[in-house]
């Protein structure tokens, strides 16, 4: 079975993105094997290598660790909430430390806000195409109709479809990448 990480970007105490992780987990959970990277409790640091990431020299232990988990994701969906149009500032952080290890990676955005968290993952999306990510496509949540303020996830079927469809292209950006 394919191992698909799902990166937390959210790092507040109280926050939403651990129930719709919940739910990405149980849904797509028979599909995958599925390893949560929690940006919260990997707490990077800002970045503080010598060199840029398109240089590929790495010299933090935690820079070689997140290289190594990013490296054995053979698909990602990054959980993203809106905060003030863009996606939060830990997930830029995070990203900005590698280069080369997102390029073809299969990626998917499970975005929510009260716009379903369109203008974050749009900005997430450029950002991610800007590293070559491959990005399938993105999804949004939206306040009051699929999640409550809170958490409580009221999903409707819809979107739990629309998860699958991304979950299918996901796979079928990955045969495309072993087959290349
Ligand atoms: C700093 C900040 C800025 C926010 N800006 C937006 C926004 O632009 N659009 C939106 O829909 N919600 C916005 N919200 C509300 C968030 O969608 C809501 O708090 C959500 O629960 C955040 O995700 P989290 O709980 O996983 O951190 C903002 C929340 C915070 C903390």
């Amino acid at each position: 079975m394919n191992n698909l990480s799902i990166i937390v970007s959210s790092t507040r105490p109280q926050r939403v993105g651990g129930h719709v992780t919940a739910w990405v987990r149980e849904t797509l959970g028979a599909d995958w094997d599925i390893t949560v990277l929690d940006l919260a409790e990997i707490n990077l640091p800002f970045i503080d290598e010598d060199m840029p990431a398109g240089s590929g020299i790495y010299t933090q232990p935690h820079t070689l660790a997140w290289k190594e988990k990013i490296d054995a994701a053979d698909a990602i969906v990054v959980v993203n909430p809106e905060y003030n149009g863009f996606f939060p500032a830990p997930l830029k952080n995070a990203i900005d430390y590698l280069l080369a290890e997102w390029e073809n990676k299969p990626m998917a955005v499970v975005g929510y806000g009260f716009g379903g968290g369109a203008r974050s993952a749009a900005a997430l999306t450029e950002l991610l195409q800007n590293v070559k990510a491959n990005v399938v496509g993105s999804l949004g949540l939206f306040f009051n109709t699929d999640l409550s303020p809170t958490g409580e996830l009221t999903v409707t079927p819809g979107k739990t479809e629309e998860l699958r469809a991304l979950s299918l292209q996901l796979d079928a950006a990955l045969g495309d990448e072993l087959a290349a």
